[in-house]
């Protein structure tokens, strides 16, 4: 069976990470086949990539065994291919969001920082606990939790090693929300269909600038901001967007 699932509903896609008898552990293959499905992901209409894990977690990371039988060298493209995945939901023009059940610790959590948003349940834990390990995380997650968390919080899990649990987790703003278990498919569902009303051109465009506003000074993130709505002025989905709510009906963007 495949340890890297693709599957379809609506304008939803949803990777599944399937190697639940090892909490979803990545190994090297999973990790070039989990980039491999962030970029087929992307077409055929999708509007929001959900990345789960099978089961009742979501990931523990790498594999431990295998990142132990590495040479130096090969550590190295290891960990550069686990950034790779970093850089291919932030290049994708669509929604990445991170459905988190159970444990997100290590790379697991790494990934899910990197998506765009996380939803997550009521057992999830979450955290990184690499320097445990005698290591210390990557996939950007230097750059982005700061930026989620605060630095002072991010320097305390990184360097304790502790996990969070749920409420912790939304109220530090480490995830966005949490839900009961059973309820995290209707949660990823109620998402896709909120983007679903949006413009992709609109949505494309305004996580791009968001990104660069993120690491930009004001005069920039303005500067982009100006450009990204004069582009997305001139496109036809912005005067159908305009032009549906005059006329009081759902706009039919076309991307
Ligand atoms: N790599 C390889 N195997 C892993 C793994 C990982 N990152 N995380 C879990 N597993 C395996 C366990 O070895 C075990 O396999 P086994 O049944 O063949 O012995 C199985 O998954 C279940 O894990 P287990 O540790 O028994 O579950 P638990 O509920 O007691 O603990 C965790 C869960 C997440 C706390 C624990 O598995 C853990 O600490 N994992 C490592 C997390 C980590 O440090 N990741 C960073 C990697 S850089």
């Amino acid at each position: 069976m495949d340890e890297i699932q693709i599957s379809y509903t609506g304008h939803l896609a949803t990777i599944t990470i399937n190697r639940p008898a090892k909490l979803n552990a990545l190994t090297w293959e999973m990790v070039a086949a989990l980039c491999d499905g962030l970029r087929t992901a992307e077409g055929s209409g999708t509007r929001v990539i959900a990345l789960r894990g099978a089961g009742e977690h979501f990931c523990a990371g790498a594999d431990i065994g295998v990142e132990a039988s590495l040479n130096p060298l090969d550590y190295r493209r290891f960990v550069e291919s686990i950034q790779e995945i970093t850089l291919a939901i932030r290049r994708l023009p669509m929604p990445v969001i991170a459905a988190v059940d159970g444990y997100a610790v290590g790379g697991g959590a790494e990934l899910a920082v990197a998506c765009d948003w996380r939803l997550a349940t009521s057992r999830c834990r979450i955290g990184f606990p690499e320097v445990t390990l005698g290591i210390s995380v990557t996939s950007g997650v230097t750059h982005l939790l700061p930026r989620l968390i605060g630095f002072g919080r991010a320097s305390e899990m990184l360097l304790t090693g502790r996990l969070v649990a749920a409420e912790e987790a939304q109220a530090i703003g480490l995830v966005n929300r949490v839900v009961p278990p059973d309820e995290l498919d209707a949660a990823v569902a109620e998402t896709a269909a909120q983007l679903a009303r949006t413009g992709p051109l609109a949505v494309a465009l305004q996580k791009r600038a968001l990104a660069v506003g993120a690491r930009s000074d004001l005069p920039t993130a303005l500067d982009f901001e100006t450009e990204t709505i004069h582009t997305l002025f001139t496109t036809a989905d912005a005067q159908e967007g305009f032009a549906a709510f005059l006329a009081k009906r759902p706009p039919r963007f076309q991307g």
